[in-house]
């Protein structure tokens, strides 16, 4: 058999297979944080527009966008597996309330759990808000303009910043099993990856959420 679908089948390779797509997923936050943060120009949206034209015309990005949805699709599939074989194998269910006296994957794996769940939800959510319109739709807002009406909408903006929350704490905990994961989170670069964590798990989600509380509060 195919060494790498032997791979895949083993709990650990699930398991590398979550970290690695979580990884790229995060690098891919990055870059879409980056290019929102046009939004804020005080230029009528023209920054954003030309950004968002670029993002969604370039070979090179339309592109990195397929592997971007294969990296989703692998990272939800293998989580939801590892999720139900440690359900299967513990069915008691865990102790929510002494997750900090015990820090090793399996612990943790009800926060991610939680978290994973609602920030899948929000996904589908956000796709279907933005990404679906722009790509397949006959949307003729600029997309400057549909962010901006979509964000004049309260329960909308209160819907991604509490998302967004749920990012945070998703990244947290992710971030660190990943690297756990890979076997790099030793007593040699534990303090690295946890100053890094920070970036991903507290300043990404702020800068993200900032977008909605900006156009509710300061632009509506
Ligand atoms: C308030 C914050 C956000 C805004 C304003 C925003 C805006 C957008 C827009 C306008 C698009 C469509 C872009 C296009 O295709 O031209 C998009 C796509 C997308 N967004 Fe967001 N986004 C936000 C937060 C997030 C977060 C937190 C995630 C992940 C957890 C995310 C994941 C995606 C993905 C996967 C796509 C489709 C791939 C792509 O076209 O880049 N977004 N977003």
């Amino acid at each position: 058999m195919n060494k790498f679908i032997l791979f895949y089948r083993s709990s650990i390779g699930k398991k590398i297979i979550m970290s690695l797509s979580g990884l790229f997923l995060c690098t891919f936050l990055i870059v879409h944080v980056s290019a929102n943060l046009f939004l804020f120009k005080q230029d009528g949206g023209e920054a954003y527009n030309q950004v968002a034209h670029f993002m969604s015309t370039n070979f090179v990005i339309r592109t990195i966008e397929i592997v971007l949805f294969v990296g989703i699709l692998a990272h939800m599939i293998s989580g939801v597996w590892v999720w139900m074989m440690n359900r299967l194998s513990r069915p008691v269910g865990y102790d929510m309330y002494r997750l900090k006296d015990n820090t090793k994957f399996s612990s943790r794996t009800p926060m991610l759990s939680t978290s994973a769940g609602l920030v899948g939800f929000f996904l589908v959510s956000h796709l279907t808000t933005f990404w679906i319109p722009t790509r397949f739709g006959t949307e003729t807002m600029t997309p400057y303009q549909m962010v901006s009406t979509a964000f004049s909408d309260p329960i909308l903006s209160i819907f991604y910043i509490v998302s967004l929350a749920f990012l945070g704490f998703h990244l947290k905990h992710g971030f660190q099993s990943g690297f756990q994961t890979l076997g790099l989170r030793n007593q040699k670069y534990k303090v690295w990856i946890d100053a890094v964590a920070v970036i991903f798990w507290l300043l990404i989600p702020l800068g993200f959420a900032a977008i909605p509380a900006y156009f509710l509060f300061f632009k509506s």
